[in-house]
């Protein structure tokens, strides 16, 4: 009973909420799909815009409580799947003109303080870290994962120098008994050569295995993928990201959409590639220091949005190949 008392007294805080609103302008009215519904804070921001419409999506089914508060104050303007976003093509659309989508990657407050999801280094117990719709937890992947394997989570999702003899510790350990969430965090700080003293010596290899369990990667961009393919002429699409390996796709694919390449320096000429996009600010949009003193966690925060310049459907990448890499190491569940 513990974990609901200190859950109910936390609080939630949107991060770039009036940025996102002043991008998508529900005051026009119009249908959005808030792809991260979470603790329900852009879209009940939507929704006190009049004529507005939300789909929500979460992958935590926890949220369905938020959404279930919302629906008896909304009930024909705002309807919510427990569904991830890689999967937004699932959603029964009819004829619907969605002329905004939002991403808010990552977790809540909510969840980083739930021990039942043992997503911090803080939570005691079992790994699990799974944040909904899982095929594998994280438990199943520190004690039965290869140290090779192990070993690439950490370098390539976390970009943990020390992976490599933080992998080996974890397989040395696991001989005599199951990795717990405290385990790990005593192997991991054994294991680092150099320690930090601002920041917790787990925090990259917690990131790693989050990213990992949760296959936020392809989550990431299928999501992406999928959500400019619904968007119709001027429909907007606005991402915040929080950490680099997220941001780096976003990057990529804004650019990638929306950018026309000139085929040689020497020869200007356009190569024929449509653009589909229009990017208004090439720079992130980032908090306020006055956002990043109420918030803390707000102040990694990225926002970048694109605006759809017509109604095509086949929209040209090479999103999945250029990061065929990190898909491969995600696949590495595929053994679980
Ligand atoms: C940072 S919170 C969103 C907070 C929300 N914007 C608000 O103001 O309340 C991120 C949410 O996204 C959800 N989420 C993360 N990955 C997802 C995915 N692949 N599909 C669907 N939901 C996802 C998490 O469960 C979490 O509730």
């Amino acid at each position: 009973m513990e974990a609901t008392i200190v859950l109910d007294n936390v609080k939630h805080y949107p991060v770039l909420l009036k940025e996102i609103i002043s991008v998508i302008s529900p005051q026009h009215g119009g249908t959005f799909i808030d792809c991260t519904f979470g603790q329900g804070g852009y879209t009940k921001e939507i929704l006190n815009y009049k004529n507005t419409k939300v789909i929500a999506i979460d992958r935590d089914i926890e949220c369905k409580k938020k959404a279930n508060l919302i629906q008896e104050k909304f009930p024909d303007r705002f309807y919510f799947k427990n569904l991830k976003f890689s999967k937004l093509n699932h959603l029964k659309l009819k004829n619907e003109n969605i002329k905004g989508i939002v991403f808010d990657l990552g977790y809540s407050f909510i969840q980083i303080k739930d021990q039942n999801k043992g997503l911090s280094f803080n939570s005691s117990g079992k790994l699990n870290m799974m944040m909904g719709l899982n095929e594998f937890s994280a438990n199943e992947a520190v004690n039965n994962l290869e140290n090779q394997d192990i070993e690439k989570i950490l370098r390539y999702f976390g970009e943990e120098k020390d992976a490599k003899i933080i992998s080996k510790n974890i397989v040395k350990f696991r001989t005599t008994k199951q990795v717990s969430t405290q385990d790990l965090v005593n192997i991991v700080e054994k294991s680092k050569r150099k320690k930090n003293f601002k920041v917790h010596s787990a925090t990259k290899t917690f990131q790693a295995l989050r990213i990992f369990v949760n296959k936020e990667i392809s989550e990431l961009i299928y999501g992406l993928i999928n959500a400019v393919k619904i968007l119709k002429k001027d429909g907007i699409l606005a991402v915040v990201t929080f950490h680099s390996l997220e941001d780096k796709i976003v990057k990529y694919f804004f650019k990638n959409i929306s950018e026309n390449k000139s085929i040689s320096r020497y020869e200007p000429k356009i190569d024929q590639k449509k653009i589909f996009f229009s990017m208004p600010k090439k720079k992130p949009i980032i908090p306020l220091s006055q956002e990043i003193k109420e918030n803390y966690p707000s102040r990694s925060a990225k926002l970048r949005y694109i605006i759809k310049n017509d109604n095509s459907y086949n929209i040209d990448t090479d999103l999945v190949e250029k990061f065929s890499n990190l898909l491969e190491i995600e696949n590495l569940g595929s053994k679980l």
